[in-house]
């Protein structure tokens, strides 16, 4: 099963798609995780985006498409993936269609989780992460254990999740109606608690409630 998983920065995408891939055994593909174990082991590609990442301004699609099109390759088509962070635009979206059908697979399933933007920004502001697991905090409502190493995202500062949010409706909200279009678009409540999201988008998954 292929699933995509659309929604405004902080809206939980990354939080939620590892917790359905532990329960649904898929593959967690993000591409913002891609672009930052890139910059972070300084490879040619990291050199390349790092600066485009620190400032929440998008990467071209012609790479980024290239690069999810390499790791699927890489992974094989049969576990299935669950995409976190693409399809941003609606070229990413039908490209996307065209290579999985070219391949014998589809998107099964678009989740949009939608947010406040107040509520992205106080996530996006306390957000941490772990450096060694990857495993994502919140200073307040998901505080590190004492001893954890943790940092902020370059791109969490206030000024540039504006920046982002504003892009994220200009540029990724068309791909909701893409997906509408197509039938297979379920909206979700990003505001309520982790594991009450986590809840209904089993509940989308499992075929419960399909908007
Ligand atoms: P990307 O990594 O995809 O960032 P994003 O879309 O901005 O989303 P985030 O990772 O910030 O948020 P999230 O929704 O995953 O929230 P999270 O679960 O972490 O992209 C980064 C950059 O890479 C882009 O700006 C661009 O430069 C480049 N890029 C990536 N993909 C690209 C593409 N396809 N094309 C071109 N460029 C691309 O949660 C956030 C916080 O909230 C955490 O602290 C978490 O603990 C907390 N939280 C989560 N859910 C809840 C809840 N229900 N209640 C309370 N707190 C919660």
């Amino acid at each position: 099963m292929f699933i995509v998983i659309i929604g405004p920065p902080g809206a939980g995408k990354g939080t939620q798609a590892k917790r359905l891939t532990e329960e649904m055994g898929l593959i967690h593909l993000s591409t913002g995780d891609i672009f930052r174990e890139n910059i972070n082991n300084r490879t040619e590609l990291g050199v390349k985006v790092k600066k485009l990442l620190d400032n929440g301004i998008l990467v071209s699609d012609e790479l980024t498409i290239e690069i999810v099109k390499d790791r699927l390759i890489d992974l094989g088509f049969d576990r299935g993936a669950i995409f976190d962070g693409f399809p941003r635009n609606v070229v990413q979206a039908q490209a996307l269609d065209d290579f999985l059908r070219d391949n014998g697979a589809k998107v099964s399933v678009a989740l949009s989780i939608e947010v406040q933007n107040e509520v992205v920004i106080d996530r996006l502001t306390g957000r941490r992460t772990d450096m060694k697991t990857g495993r994502i905090y919140h200073v307040i409502y998901d505080p590190p254990p004492v001893g954890v190493k943790v940092e902020q995202r370059a791109d969490d500062i206030r000024e540039t999740v504006e920046k982002r949010l504003s892009d994220y409706c200009e540029t990724t909200v068309p791909i909701i109606e893409y997906y509408k279009q197509r039938g297979i678009l379920s909206v979700i409540d990003g505001n309520a608690d982790v594991d009450d999201v986590t809840e209904n988008l089993v509940k989308c998954l499992s075929g419960e409630v399909l908007l």
